[in-house]
């Protein structure tokens, strides 16, 4: 998607994508991963998601991306949380104690931006991404990340002729696809969630599924 789609969804409001609760998934398969309470965790186009305060209680230290500020200062706000802000290269950064996002586009990272990287956490990310992008989207990941780092991802998949993204439904086939070259894969889930979501049958779905896996950088 175009920069201007995300900034004018955060301007206008349309952000129901956004999850007033931490995601189960998180909850279920976050120890599956056995870090360390003291790890670093990257969150990709991480909006102003409650799951970043969740890994704060875990002890974790989050790094998060987001291109829109406003939703970077949404997640400040709404959490109670005072940042600091400075610029850093391409990025400004937004931090405070063990938190903090870097406001930004995704596809400028560099290794130096965010350091080093204990986990990586994806949930909207990847299936935010239309077709075209994730490769490159991927390669990024692989690039910022060490040897060994796991990481938890959270797809929908669905019918795409349809409906059009985002959310893009992004198959275990496609999954396989983009990491086998990085990455060891394993599926911890796959669910029937359309009837928890009932805006996705109005527009037209009669089959939607979640997964999640466990990926690990070769
Ligand atoms: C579907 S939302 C998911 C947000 C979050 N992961 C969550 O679970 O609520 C995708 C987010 O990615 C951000 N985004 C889109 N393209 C980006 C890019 N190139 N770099 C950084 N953030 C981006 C959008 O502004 C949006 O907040």
């Amino acid at each position: 998607m175009e920069k201007d789609f995300w900034h004018a969804r955060w301007q206008t409001g349309q952000i129901g994508f956004h999850q007033n609760e931490i995601n189960p998934y998180l909850v279920d398969y976050w120890t599956s991963l056995e870090l360390e309470p003291q790890s670093r965790v990257f969150v990709p186009l991480c909006g102003k998601t409650l799951d970043m305060i969740w890994l704060l209680d875990q002890g974790h230290t989050v790094i998060g991306n987001e291109i829109s500020q406003l939703a970077v200062e949404a997640f400040f706000r709404e959490n109670r949380l005072t940042p600091a802000i400075r610029q850093q290269a391409a990025y400004t950064s937004w931090s405070c104690d063990r938190m903090e996002i870097l406001c930004g586009d995704f596809f400028d990272l560099v290794p130096t931006d965010i350091g080093r990287i204990d986990a990586l956490y994806d949930r909207a990310a990847l299936i935010a991404l239309p077709p075209g992008q994730r490769a490159r989207y991927v390669a990024r990941i692989t690039q910022l990340l060490k040897p060994q780092t796991p990481c938890l991802l959270v797809t929908l998949d669905y019918e795409q002729g349809k409906m059009s993204g985002p959310p893009f439904a992004v198959s275990a086939d496609e999954v396989r696809r983009l990491y086998q070259e990085g990455f060891s894969i394993e599926q911890l889930a796959h669910t029937d969630v359309l009837d928890d979501q009932p805006r996705f049958r109005e527009k037209g779905l009669d089959a939607m599924r979640e997964s999640v896996y466990r990926l690990r950088r070769y």
